[in-house]
C-alpha cells in the first residue's frame, strides 16, 4: 500500500511526464496561444500548477500605471477598498449608494435594467451610466474619485437593448468556423455597448460544453477545445482591441470577460452550476485552452464559475483561481464572481464569504446582497480574517484594469465617443455582418432529391411557430434573462425569417404566404416549416434527454401534413443545441439546423433561394460545432456507445448529392431521473413525479392517471380542459376535514441553485369555488420537513372561472423551513375548508417581478 501523499506525488510525476510529451509534440500551438514550457512549482493545494500551461501576456505599456496604483492604494481608506471589490445590481442599488459606499462596479442582470424596465430605451441606459459614473467621481465628501465600471451580458450583441444588432448565439457562430468574423462581431458589440455607456461585457462565454443537455450549451461555441481556443482569441481582440494600440479597451472597445472559469461546460450530466467530475488533465486539456488564448489576447477579467470541480466550488478554489490562473498562467487582471455564486461556497452565504476572497476572487457579484456583504467584508478585513495584503491585491487588480481602460480620464459615458450615437445601434452596416453570420451558421443536414436551393419565382408557404417569431429566433439572453415575455414589436430593427423569405421571393417574382398552422387555399410549390425550441437560459434550459419536445408532436404533424399533400417540405430548425429529431428528419425533404440566428432572419432566405437566374446565391458553409445525436440518450460524442448521426464538422453543400436513409424513430426509456423544473404538464405528472392525495394525517395515495379521490372523498381530483383536452385537473375539497394534494417523487431533488436563481413555483389556476378557510402552499423535504405559505388571500381575489397564473418564489418556502437541497414534494396544497380549484402546468419559472414578495 502506498499512502495518499506518495500517491499524489507519483501522480504528479506521471502527469508532468505526460504533459512534457504532449507539449513538445505541439510546438506550433505554443506560437499561436502564447504557451511556454512548464517548469516545476510546488504548492500546498490540490492542483498541480506545474502541469498547467504558462501564458505569455501581451506587451502592454504599464509604466505609467504601476506607480499610480501604488499611490492610490496607499491613499485609499479600508472602506473605499472594500467598496471597490463589490458589484451591485442596478435593480438594487442607486447612484446615491454608489457615492456613499464607493462601489467598484454595478451590473445589470438579465432581468434588471435601469428604472426596472427591461424595455427601457437606449438613452435611459446612457443617462443611468452617467449618473453612476458621476456618483463614483464625486469627491465632495472627501473620498477619492474612482470611476465605476458597468458590466452587462452582451453575449450575442448588446442584447439588453431594444434595436441593437443581435448576432447568432455562440453555437451558431461555432458552425461558421470563421474566427475572423468573431473579431468583427466583437468590435460591433463593443461599439454598440459604448453607445449606451457600458464599458464592460460579461462575454465571451468560452465554455466547451460536453453534454448538450446543459441549458447553456448554446452559449458554447463548440464541444471542441481547439475551435473554442481559436474563437476566444479572436473575439477578445474584437471586443477589447489590440493590446498595445492606443484604443485598446477604449473608444469603440470594451473590457471583456472570459467566463465561466473553469469547466462550466463539463459538469456531470450537463447540470447547470453542477460538478465537473473529471481529472485535472481533462480540466486542463478540454476546458482551459480557451483561457490560455483569451489571456494571451489580453482579456482583463475572468468570471469564476458557479460550478464545482470534484465537489469543490470554483468560486472558493484557491488552487484554480490563485495557483493556476493567477500564478501559473500569469493572469494580471481581476476575477469577478458570478451572481451570488459566493453564497454557494462552503461556509459562506450571499452576505458573507471571506473564503472566496481568500481563495482569489477579486470582485463579488452581489446583486441584491451587496450592502450586508459590504459590512461583513469590512469587518472581516478589520479582524484580519481577510488579510489586508489580499484585499490590496484584489483592489490593485481592479484599479489596474480601470487605469488600463483609461477610465480615470475618460469623462462621463455620454461624453466618450461613440456614447449617445444611437444610430449605431442596429445600423445597416452592423446588421449586414450579423446577416453574414446567419448565412454562414446554417448547417444543411438533409437535402433529398436536391430540393434546395429553391427558385424565388415559386409559390412558397411558410409555416411553423418560428416563422415570424423574433423572440424565438433570438432565444435566451434577449431583452430578458430567459428571452421570455417579449414580442415581435420589441425588435424594431430586426427581420423575421418569414420577412426575409418574403422579400427574397418578392424580388424573384414569386409569392410567399405566412400560415403558422400550415392551412392554405392555393396549393403551394413548396412549404418551409420553421420550428424549434422556445427561448430559455440558465436552469430552465436543462433537459433530461435530447428528444425534441417529448409528448408534443405538433411540429411533426405539420411536416407530415405537407408530405401527405405531396408538397415538398423544407424544415428550418431553431435550437440552441443538436437534438434528437429523427421523426422530423424523416418527415422533411430538406432539413436545416439554423440555431438561434438573432435579429437577421433574412440570412436564411439568402441561402435557401437561388438568384433570379437560378444560380446559387449563397451556398451552405456551416459545419456542426457539436455532434448530432443518433438517439435521445446520446448526450455527447465522447464515450457514447453509438456513433453520432452526424459528426462534429458535418454539413452538406449544394454540391453534395446524398440522400438520407430513413432513420429509427424508436425512443428508448429515459433514465429514471426526475424532471427538476416541471412537475405536472400536459395533463400528467412529469418524469419522476406522481400526483397524490391524502386526508388528515393519513399517508397519501398516488392516483394513477392523476384522477381519483382521497379517503372519504374529502378531496376529489378530476380531469378538465384548459388549452388542450384534459390537460388540467380540478381539485375539489369538500370541507369535511383537512386534505392535501401533492406532486411527490421517490428520489429527492436539490433546488438550492434554483432558489438562488430566483425561480418561483408557478402554476395556472382557476377558482370554481373560493376557499372557505386557510389554504397552504408548501414544499416537503422528507419526513417532518416542510415549508408552507398561506395563499387564500390571493385565491379569494381571483375572479371565478378565469385561468390565472400563480407564482411563489422558492426562497419563500426556504424562509418557512423547507430544506431545498432535499425536496421530496415540490408542490403541496392543503386546506380543511371548501375549495374548488382548477390546476395546470406546475413548474419552476423565473421572473420575480410579478411574484409576491416574502420576508
Ligand atoms: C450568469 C452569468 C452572468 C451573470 C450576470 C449569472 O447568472 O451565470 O453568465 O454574467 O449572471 O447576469
Ligand atoms: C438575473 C440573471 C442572473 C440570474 C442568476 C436572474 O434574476 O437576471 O442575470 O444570471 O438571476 O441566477
Amino acid at each position: 500500500m502506498i499512502d495518499a501523499r506518495a500517491r499524489a506525488e507519483l501522480r504528479g510525476a506521471i502527469v508532468t511526464t505526460l504533459l512534457t510529451v504532449a507539449l513538445t509534440g505541439c510546438s506550433k500551438k505554443e506560437e499561436t496561444t502564447g504557451e511556454t514550457q512548464p517548469s516545476r512549482i510546488t504548492t500546498a493545494s490540490n492542483v498541480h500548477p506545474e502541469i498547467w500551461p504558462q501564458v505569455s501576456l501581451p506587451a502592454l505599456d504599464d509604466t505609467a500605471i504601476e506607480p499610480r496604483l501604488n499611490e492610490l492604494l496607499s491613499s485609499l481608506s479600508v472602506e473605499e477598498k472594500v467598496g471597490q471589490i463589490i458589484q451591485a445590481d442596478v435593480g438594487s442599488v442607486t447612484a446615491e449608494d454608489v457615492r456613499r459606499y464607493r462601489l467598484g462596479s454595478v451590473l445589470n442582470g438579465g432581468n434588471s435594467a435601469p428604472g426596472g424596465d427591461d424595455l427601457a430605451p437606449a438613452r435611459v441606459w446612457l443617462a443611468a451610466a452617467d449618473a453612476f459614473y458621476e456618483a463614483s467621481m464625486d469627491t465632495s465628501d472627501g473620498k477619492h474619485a474612482i470611476p465605476i465600471m458597468w458590466g452587462v451580458d452582451a453575449v450575442h450583441g448588446h442584447n439588453n437593448i431594444i434595436g441593437a444588432t443581435l448576432f447568432p448565439h455562440n453555437v451558431g457562430l461555432g458552425a461558421t468556423r470563421n474566427a475572423e468574423l468573431m473579431r468583427r462581431i466583437g468590435a460591433i458589440t463593443a461599439t454598440e455597448l459604448r453607445v449606451t455607456g457600458q464599458e464592460w461585457t460579461f462575454a465571451p462565454t468560452i465554455a466547451v460544453a460536453q453534454d448538450v443537455r446543459w441549458g447553456r450549451a448554446y452559449e458554447s461555441y463548440s464541444e471542441n477545445p481547439t475551435l473554442v481556443r481559436e474563437y476566444a482569441h479572436s473575439i477578445v481582440l474584437g471586443l477589447q482591441g489590440d493590446p498595445g494600440k492606443p484604443d485598446f479597451l477604449r473608444g469603440n472597445h470594451v473590457i471583456a470577460t472570459a467566463k465561466h472559469f473553469l469547466a462550466d461546460g463539463g459538469t456531470f450530466e450537463g447540470r447547470d452550476q453542477g460538478d465537473a467530475r473529471i481529472t485535472e488533465e481533462q480540466l486542463r486539456d478540454l476546458h482551459a485552452p480557451g483561457y490560455v488564448a483569451a489571456i494571451s489576447a489580453g482579456v482583463q477579467v475572468v468570471m469564476a464559475s458557479f460550478s464545482s470541480w470534484q465537489g469543490k466550488k470554483i468560486t472558493g478554489h484557491h488552487g484554480l483561481l490563485t495557483d493556476v490562473l493567477k500564478n501559473r498562467m500569469g493572469f494580471d487582471g481581476f476575477v469577478v464572481g458570478d451572481w451570488n455564486a459566493h453564497g454557494q461556497v462552503e461556509g459562506c452565504s450571499n452576505v458573507s464569504c471571506p473564503a472566496a476572497i481568500n481563495a482569489g476572487l477579486d470582485m463579488f457579484m452581489a446583486p441584491d446582497s451587496w450592502k450586508e456583504l459590504y459590512d461583513n467584508t469590512l469587518a472581516q478585513v478589520k479582524s484580519g480574517e481577510i488579510p489586508m495584503a489580499r484585499l490590496d491585491d484584489a483592489v490593485r487588480r481592479i484599479l489596474r484594469v480601470k487605469l488600463r481602460a483609461g477610465l480615470f480620464e475618460a469623462g462621463k459615458p455620454s461624453s466618450r465617443a461613440p456614447g449617445g450615437k444611437f444610430d449605431l445601434l442596429g445600423s445597416a452596416e452592423h446588421r449586414a455582418v450579423a446577416r453574414q453570420a446567419v448565412r454562414e451558421s446554417l448547417v444543411l443536414l438533409k437535402n433529398d432529391n436536391k430540393v434546395l436551393p429553391l427558385k424565388p419565382s415559386m409559390k412558397v408557404l411558410v409555416a411553423g411557430d418560428g416563422a415570424d417569431n423574433l423572440p424565438k429566433q433570438n432565444g435566451g439572453w434577449t431583452l430578458t434573462w430567459q428571452g421570455t415575455g417579449i414580442e415581435n414589436k420589441h425588435f424594431p430593427k430586426a427581420e423575421s425569417i418569414f420577412a426575409g423569405i418574403r422579400s427574397a421571393v418578392k424580388a424573384g417574382g414569386g409569392t410567399a404566404t405566412l400560415s403558422v398552422d400550415g392551412k392554405y387555399t392555393r396549393k403551394p410549390d413548396v412549404a418551409i416549416v420553421v420550428f424549434g425550441e422556445d427561448p430559455y437560459a440558465e436552469f430552465q434550459g436543462d433537459i433530461a434527454t435530447l428528444e425534441y419536445k417529448p409528448g408534443n408532436e405538433s411540429d411533426l404533424e405539420l411536416l407530415k401534413k405537407f408530405r401527405a399533400d405531396q408538397i415538398p417540405v423544407v424544415a428550418v430548425f431553431l435550437s440552441g443545441r443538436p437534438l434528437w429529431v429523427n421523426p422530423e428528419l424523416n418527415a422533411a425533404d430538406a432539413f436545416v439546423a439554423a440555431w438561434l440566428p438573432g435579429s437577421e432572419g433574412g440570412g436564411i432566405a439568402d441561402v435557401l433561394f437561388t438568384k433570379r437566374d437560378g444560380s446559387v446565391n449563397h451556398d451552405f458553409k456551416g459545419k456542426l460545432p457539436f455532434a448530432w445525436p443518433r438517439t435521445p440518450l446520446m448526450f455527447n460524442s465522447e464515450g457514447a456507445p453509438e456513433t453520432p448521426l452526424f459528426d462534429n464538422g458535418f454539413g452538406l453543400t449544394y454540391q453534395d448529392t446524398v440522400d438520407l436513409p430513413v432513420l429509427s424513430e424508436e425512443v428508448p426509456a429515459a433514465p429514471g431521473q426526475a424532471s427538476t423544473h416541471h412537475y405536472f404538464a400536459a395533463g400528467r405528472p412529469s418524469n419522476g413525479w406522481q400526483l397524490a392525495v391524502g386526508a388528515g394525517d393519513a399517508a397519501r395515495t398516488a392516483l394513477p392517471g392523476a384522477v381519483g379521490s382521497a379517503q372519504g372523498d374529502v378531496l376529489q381530483i378530476s380531469a378538465i380542459d384548459r388549452a388542450a383536452q384534459e390537460d388540467a385537473r380540478l381539485a375539489k375539497w369538500s370541507g369535511a376535514g383537512p386534505a392535501t394534494l401533492a406532486l411527490q417523487g421517490e428520489a429527492p431533488i436539490d433546488l438550492q441553485r434554483e432558489a438562488n436563481g430566483q425561480l418561483s413555483v408557478t402554476f395556472e389556476y382557476r377558482i370554481d369555488a373560493p376557499p372557505s378557510a386557510k389554504v397552504m402552499l408548501g414544499i416537503e423535504c422528507g419526513p417532518g420537513c416542510r415549508g408552507d405559505l398561506p395563499i387564500e388571500a390571493q385565491l379569494k381575489q381571483a375572479p371565478a372561472g378565469e385561468w390565472r397564473q400563480f407564482k411563489m418564489p422558492l426562497h419563500c418556502f426556504q424562509n418557512k423551513g423547507a430544506d431545498l437541497r432535499n425536496v421530496t414534494a415540490p408542490f403541496l396544497l392543503s386546506t380543511a375548508g371548501k375549495l374548488e380549484l382548477g390546476i395546470a402546468n406546475v413548474r419552476l419559472e423565473s421572473g420575480l417581478n410579478d411574484a409576491p414578495r416574502c420576508e
